[in-house]
């Protein structure tokens, strides 16, 4: 294990990944609790971040002096160079042009961090973002390379196996950077690189075996990748203690029952329930038309319908969930403060409370792609494995205004259409999210001889990398046409078809 002390970088997660590519596995704890992880973890080497703070400022944060004490290597980047030279004797100063951005770093001497990437005399550019300083090196470091701005670009204790950088090797923009995370992970700290999905999936099996004993296991399925990939692996596991819910809320996609219930069912041949809530939801949505209502409406009424299922078959002690590690990562804030609710998202986070039930989260130490992957190696098929996000709500949060079936119906046939024309254009894989929507407005049309007078469809995709930051997808308008001519035609009651070219932020990805 390579443990990464987070000092509260936008970034740190990218060391993780770069880390976990070296088929490494690697954790990232918060600065305040890393002194237990030291002893928890027992790593071969120790990774500080960056992060946001100044170390001249007052109740800064610093590493703890387990991670020294450990006598493994660690790399100190960027705000972990500064607490380092800082914790080890020397000295820093705040206030210095800051170089944020591209930077050239040249180097002066030879070090084991850059072995075999960058050589003595080269200049290389890197990614720095930083206006502190180091002035005064601990004893037994030396300075092996240096930018205009930043005399201590690389400082190194060789001896110690202690490296520090001024820039941030983790981001893109340091195109040398992942070799130099490779160097540090492999070839100093000696990691053995055996870390992959296989292996993820055995110790994954052996611990939910051990966590879950005899006991019942429930688990919400939503069609969604997290979950789908998160049942298998714990009916794997522990067979038929595993009973799965998939709630159709009558707000999914064309098809998309049948799909979930002929894999699961069928070629899994996983316990599922497969509750039809149609009327149900349908039924206490109508007339709703505040997205926000709408929202906590579907999420109450799926925890009721969950907990009736969850009686049926006699109670369960543990509830699985697909939830992934960018969620679970303890942020360490330093402005703090509540945020505003753009958007309640409906989970089953009321449910353990309520039902007094422990969790099964299998998915807690993964990315979404490290998701996909393990997928794959539990054999789910790929149009499961590569699917975009489907939010819980539903179709219910793309038909703005009043929800009813005719225009559930509607837009079900429009969004399948868009998606099968994305599909044999080859672009599914390059979207991060790509559906329709229906408005509330009738506008007119002509079509042969005649007026009409039907909703209008809206067109959404995007690319993204976390959902949380958005572009819209540039389409060429050809493409557009033809999926707009399609659905006019093939869709009863749409006269019209829009695209969306707005971007996270200012807009959102879902309407509502
Ligand atoms: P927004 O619309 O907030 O969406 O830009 C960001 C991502 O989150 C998905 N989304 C949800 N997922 N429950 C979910 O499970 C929700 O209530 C929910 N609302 C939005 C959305 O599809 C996009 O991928």
């Amino acid at each position: 294990t390579i443990l990464i002390i987070d000092f509260g970088s936008q970034v740190t997660q990218l060391i993780a990944r770069r880390v976990r590519e070296e088929g490494v596995y690697s954790e990232i704890v918060p600065y305040q609790s890393a002194a237990e992880a030291v002893r928890r973890l027992n790593p071969v080497g120790i990774i500080f971040s960056g992060g946001p703070a100044s170390v001249t400022d007052e109740g800064s944060p610093r590493a703890p002096q387990e991670a020294f004490d450990a006598g493994v290597p660690i790399f100190a980047i960027c705000y972990g160079q500064q607490t380092a030279a800082l914790q080890l004797g020397g000295e820093v100063e705040g206030g210095h042009a800051a170089e944020f951005g591209r930077a050239e770093v040249t180097v002066n001497k030879p070090s084991a961090l850059y072995d075999g990437v960058w050589e003595v005399g080269g200049r290389y550019p890197v990614w720095m973002s930083h206006g502190d300083r180091v002035t005064r090196l601990p004893d037994g470091f030396e300075v092996v390379a240096t930018s205009e701005n930043a005399p201590c670009a690389v400082a190194v204790d060789e001896e110690r196996r202690i490296y520090t950088t001024m820039f941030h090797p983790e981001v893109v923009h340091t195109p040398h950077g992942a070799a130099l995370i490779r160097n540090f992970v492999r070839r100093i700290s000696g990691a053995r690189g055996d870390w992959g999905m296989k292996a993820y999936r055995e110790e994954a099996i052996r611990r939910i075996r051990e966590q879950v004993g005899n006991e019942k296991v429930i688990c919400g399925l939503s069609g969604g990748v997290d979950s789908s990939v998160a049942a298998v692996l714990i009916h794997e596991a522990i067979g038929d203690q595993l009973t799965c819910v998939f709630v159709d809320h009558g707000l999914l996609r064309l098809g998309e029952a049948e799909k979930v219930v002929t894999l699961f069912r069928d070629a899994y041949n996983i316990p599922l329930v497969h509750v039809d809530a149609e009327e149900l939801f349908l039924g206490a949505l109508e007339g709703v038309t505040d997205p926000e209502v709408k929202r906590k409406t579907i999420g109450k009424l799926f925890i009721d319908v969950f907990e009736a299922e969850a009686k049926k078959i006699g109670g369960a002690a543990f509830l699985a969930q697909g939830t992934l590690y960018p969620d679970v990562i303890e942020s360490v804030s330093f402005t703090g403060g509540p945020s505003v609710t753009i958007k309640s998202h409906h989970n089953v986070g009321g449910l353990p409370e309520r039902m007094n039930m422990k969790l099964v989260e299998p998915l807690r130490e993964l990315f979404k792609d490290e998701v996909r992957a393990l997928g794959r190696e539990l054999g789910l098929p790929e149009v499961f494995v590569g699917r975009h996000p489907f939010p819980g709500p539903g179709l219910a949060i793309r038909c703005p205004g009043e929800i009813t079936r005719e225009k559930l119906d509607i837009l079900r046939l429009a969004d399948e259409i868009y998606l099968e024309e994305i599909r044999r254009h080859g672009l599914y894989d390059e979207i991060w999210q790509a559906f329709a929507v229906i408005l509330p407005v009738k506008t007119v049309g002509v079509m042969g001889d005649y007026r009409t007078y039907d909703y209008v469809v809206g067109l959404r995709a995007v690319t993204s990398v976390d959902g949380m930051t958005a572009d819209f997808y540039p389409f060429d308008m050809a493409f557009l046409g033809r999926v707009a001519t399609r659905i006019v035609n093939e869709v009863k009651g749409v006269n019209r078809v829009v695209y969306d070219v707005t971007s996270k932020p200012p807009g959102t990805i879902e309407w509502e």
